[in-house]
């Protein structure tokens, strides 16, 4: 059958019948109107630095997977800190890749007070007094299997963990940290590090709580930096969330607030982010996320092959945190942003 095509069809209305006259592209129509209109900022206080150390003096070593990240020493450390605080950036994150002979089977080393997170702190805040310093006081730097807890027959012990972690996290306090950001995941361990703190005499050392960090492939880059890599037996799925799971976020995060955590963490970055704005709305606390280094290297490859523009995805990246509801992000582009909006 051949039915008689309806010309009325083709028939369409005007835009503006369409819209009623109302046309969004108005506020886009040039520079002066967007600034005017933009609803989210990235500046560099949003900014926390992480950074990863090694023991001796005056040493750079290129991480291969993080183009323009080093390990680097102590001294040099502090110098990075001037750096920071020369492009407004607050504080700066530690990780240490312990030497191989420091590493067992417990994670001993974390419980040395001055272990090279605390040589660290202690050179940092000698350099720039009023620079943040964020300490983590999972295991994985010091056990000789890469866990951020302690394995026993094949399972990561809970409670002792935990125990260990307080500790340490006295130490780090005592070295001069100003938020314990503990990343292991255990049960229980916001709580016990609140108590340990407390008892120490240690009140205004806060916590910034990894409560949602997933077992996620994106640390590629970061076991590689901290010399974890070929150690780790197994995978972290017994305390890591499953990168299916929402609501066990919230859950997890809402005993972290609980137990006296000051700040949220969540932990990769861009591929959370309706984690991010769930936290957020439902704590209203302050709220981070960690942009991981597989994030990272991700970034930088693709514009070193010249597929992307490295710079202006490293600022979109940044600025989609801030919509998701972060107060600020701990990124490895710190002192690139920075240096970029220092520009502006
Ligand atoms: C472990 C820890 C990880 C990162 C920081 N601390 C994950 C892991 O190795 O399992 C990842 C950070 C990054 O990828 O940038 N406590």
């Amino acid at each position: 059958m051949n039915r008689q095509f309806d010309k009325s069809v083709l028939k369409h209305r005007s835009v503006d019948e369409i819209t009623g006259g109302r046309r969004m592209r108005r506020n886009r129509k040039a520079g002066w109107v967007r600034d005017l209109t933009r609803e989210n900022r990235l500046t560099a206080s949003d900014l926390i630095w992480p950074i990863f150390l090694i023991s001796g003096i005056n040493r750079r070593e290129p991480i291969e997977a993080m183009p323009d990240v080093y390990r680097i020493t102590c001294d040099l450390a502090a110098g990075e800190a001037e750096k920071a605080a020369a492009l407004g950036i607050p504080a700066i994150a530690t990780f240490p890749n312990i030497e191989p002979d420091l590493r067992d089977q417990t994670g001993s080393n974390i419980l040395a007070a001055d272990n090279l997170i605390n040589q660290a702190t202690r050179a940092i805040k000698a350099a720039v007094p009023e620079m943040g310093v964020i300490t983590d006081a999972a295991l994985d730097p010091f056990t000789d299997h890469g866990h951020d807890g302690i394995l026993r027959d094949g399972r990561i012990v809970n409670d002792e963990s935990v125990s260990v972690i307080a500790r340490a996290a006295v130490l780090q306090a005592e070295a001069g940290a100003d938020i314990i950001a503990p990343s292991d995941m255990m049960d229980g361990r916001i709580g016990a590090i609140r108590d340990a703190l407390d008892a120490g005499g240690f009140n205004d050392v806060g916590i910034m709580s990894y409560a949602t960090k997933y077992a996620s492939s994106f640390y590629g880059p970061y076991r590689e930096a901290i010399g974890t890599q070929g150690l780790l037996k197994g995978d972290k799925r017994s305390y890591y969330i499953d990168p299916a799971n929402t609501d066990e976020a919230v859950r997890d995060a809402a005993l972290d607030v609980e137990e006296g955590a000051d700040m949220l963490l969540v932990k990769p970055g861009l591929p959370y982010l309706d984690i991010i704005w769930r936290l957020k709305q439902r704590f209203a606390m302050p709220t981070f996320a960690y942009q991981v280094s597989g994030e990272y290297s991700m970034i930088r490859a693709a514009a070193q092959n010249q597929w992307i523009d490295g710079e202006k995805a490293m600022m979109e990246s940044l600025i989609a945190f801030k919509r998701a509801g972060c107060d600020g992000i701990m990124t490895y582009f710190a002192p690139q942003a920075a240096a970029l909006l220092s520009r502006d």
